[in-house]
């Protein structure tokens, strides 16, 4: 089975790649599952119904969330409404929404988990704790994808450490740039520090790069923009076994595209 990844979609550029390219991407990646870090898809701040949904109808199969998940309050209510969209395990049982879901499609089951770092991070609980706990009270094993949500890059290698052998694939996102560092790990779990972002990457971040320059040098607070110039895909493709739940490789799709 073959499960498709993007990092993280940041805003209507992001959006409009998927809603444009990703009938091309899942043909020519052959991609059974696919999911996306929803994070910063309504303007690089959380989510909305309204921006989630034509992606749902693109053919995303599940979201995860990460620090950004829950920026709209009016969006809380979608949150705890729609089982696809996964918020980081280590927050507090009544943050809004839904823990794992299980994608099943093409005779193949996926569960679909997140986890937040707690280095340079808000606060959060024991990522690693968190992981174990749902290991333990989990009822059926079955593939498992994780994306672990994080900025220290010593944190993310860490984890990757700790699910090797547990977890199909652990993809890091949060720091919007992709890393070249994926691997088969030892115990069959394909790695990644960062998938990167999906978006405008002559920016910063996602952000158009004269607001964040002019904020850097002035010390002065200013409002974020979206920028849409230098659109990327930044993913990756692995493919698995489905019944050992062991990946067997790990590509980096990274390539300018047009809307
Ligand atoms: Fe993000
Ligand atoms: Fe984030």
């Amino acid at each position: 089975m073959r499960i498709l990844f993007f990092g993280d979609i940041f805003g209507k550029p992001g959006r409009m790649i998927l809603l444009t390219h990703l009938r091309d991407i899942v043909a020519s990646t052959k991609a059974d599952f696919v999911i996306a870090n929803a994070e910063n898809l309504a303007d690089g701040k959380g989510l909305t119904e309204k921006t989630l949904k034509p992606l749902f109808a693109a053919g995303v199969d599940a979201v995860t969330g990460g620090n950004h998940l829950w920026d709209r309050e009016e969006s809380h209510d979608f949150i705890c409404r729609e089982p696809r969209i996964v918020k980081p395990l280590n927050y507090p049982k009544s943050a809004p929404g839904h823990e794992v879901y299980t994608i099943r499609k093409n005779g193949f089951e996926l569960d679909v988990i997140s986890i937040c770092g707690q280095i340079f991070m808000p606060p959060c609980n024991s990522p690693f704790e968190a992981f174990e706990g749902f290991l333990t009270t989990r009822i059926e094993s079955r593939p498992l994808f994780l994306d672990m949500h994080a900025e220290s890059s010593s944190e993310k290698r860490a984890m990757g450490w700790f699910v090797d052998g547990k977890a199909t694939l652990m993809a890091g996102t949060h720091t919007h740039i992709q890393t070249a560092d994926e691997e088969i790990l030892p115990g069959g779990t394909a790695y990644i520090t960062d998938v990167g972002m999906t978006g405008s990457h002559d920016s910063v971040i996602g952000v158009r790069k004269e607001i964040i320059l002019e904020k850097l040098t002035t010390s002065v607070p200013r409002r974020f923009e979206t920028s849409d110039l230098g659109l990327m895909v930044n993913a990756i493709i692995v493919e698995a076994n489905p019944d050992s739940g062991q990946a067997v490789s790990i590509e980096r799709l990274r390539y300018k595209v047009e809307v």
